[in-house]
């Protein structure tokens, strides 16, 4: 049983609600985001629910990547270990490339998967170090294909990140140490209002239940929700260019 997992970007979203998942199976916690007040809130909530577990918070911009270090040691120091590390913070802000918003896609590029791969680093070193331990990284359905519009450096950086897991996970084949790379389709987020519904778009609750599931079995590789996204995924792999970018 992973029993102390870390969560970053825990402030809202799907980090937020997985939190909710896990303390509800009874997990401990290391919480980390740029908005200290509202994970202050949500540990009060969840100690409320649930008051045999540990909760820790801290303050991290994953961008900070000696503090991303730091921080991962100290919860580490103070759950007395950690089991699960998730790498969830990230955004999707995007323009379409060469229409003077690289500053903006830049900052995409520098929070999903440069500040993803200083997490990966900290949660490693900790977990070769323990011989054990789970690292799950949180990519996207978006990662089947390059997209076009805004969408472009953000699947960028989430077939980034998966490329990324997958390396980690033939580097540490046949240890204890477990990759998992998750591929969430649009679920209900802080960054994804439910009042700018997506097609196939799932509540927070039920994609995040879809996810936790995904995540508990190990398996090195999950779409989520696995229907419709399964066949969805095969679908925008092997489509023509032309239709992915018009259905995208
Ligand atoms: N929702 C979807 O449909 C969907 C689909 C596929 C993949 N994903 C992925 O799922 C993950 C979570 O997304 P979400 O939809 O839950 O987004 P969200 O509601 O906007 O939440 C993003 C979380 O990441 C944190 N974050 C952002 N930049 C950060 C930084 N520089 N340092 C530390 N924390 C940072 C935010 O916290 P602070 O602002 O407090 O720092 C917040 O807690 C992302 O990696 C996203 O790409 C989401």
């Amino acid at each position: 049983m992973r029993k102390n997992i870390l969560i970053t970007g825990a402030s809202a979203g799907l980090g937020e609600q997985m939190a909710r998942d896990f303390a509800a199976r009874g997990r401990s916690l290391a919480l980390c985001a740029r908005r200290l007040d509202r994970l202050t809130a949500l540990r009060d909530e969840l100690l409320a629910a649930h008051p045999g577990i540990t909760v820790a918070v801290r303050q991290l911009d994953v961008t900070d990547h000696a503090r991303v270090f730091e921080v991962f040691d100290a919860f580490r120091a103070e759950l007395g270990g950690l089991d699960r590390v998730i790498v969830n913070a990230g955004g999707g802000k995007g323009r379409p490339v060469g229409t003077d918003g690289f500053a903006t896609n830049l900052e995409s590029a520098r929070t999903n998967f440069v500040a993803a791969l200083a997490q990966c680093e900290a949660a490693v070193r900790i977990f070769r170090d323990q011989r054990q331990g789970h690292l799950v990284v949180i990519s996207s359905m978006s990662a089947m294909r390059g997209l076009p519009r805004g969408m472009t450096t953000y699947a960028a950086t989430k077939a980034g990140v998966a490329a990324l897991a997958e390396g980690i996970r033939a580097d540490l084949l046949g240890t204890p140490i477990k990759v998992t790379t998750v591929y969430p389709g649009y679920i209900v987020s802080e960054a994804n209002p439910a009042g700018r519904a997506k097609p196939l778009m799932v509540s927070t609750e039920q994609g995040v239940r879809a996810m936790v599931r995904a995540i508990e079995r190990e398996r090195p590789k999950a779409q989520v929700p696995a229907w419709p996204w399964v066949p969805v995924g095969f679908l925008m792999r092997h489509a023509p260019l032309r239709a992915v970018a018009r259905f995208s």
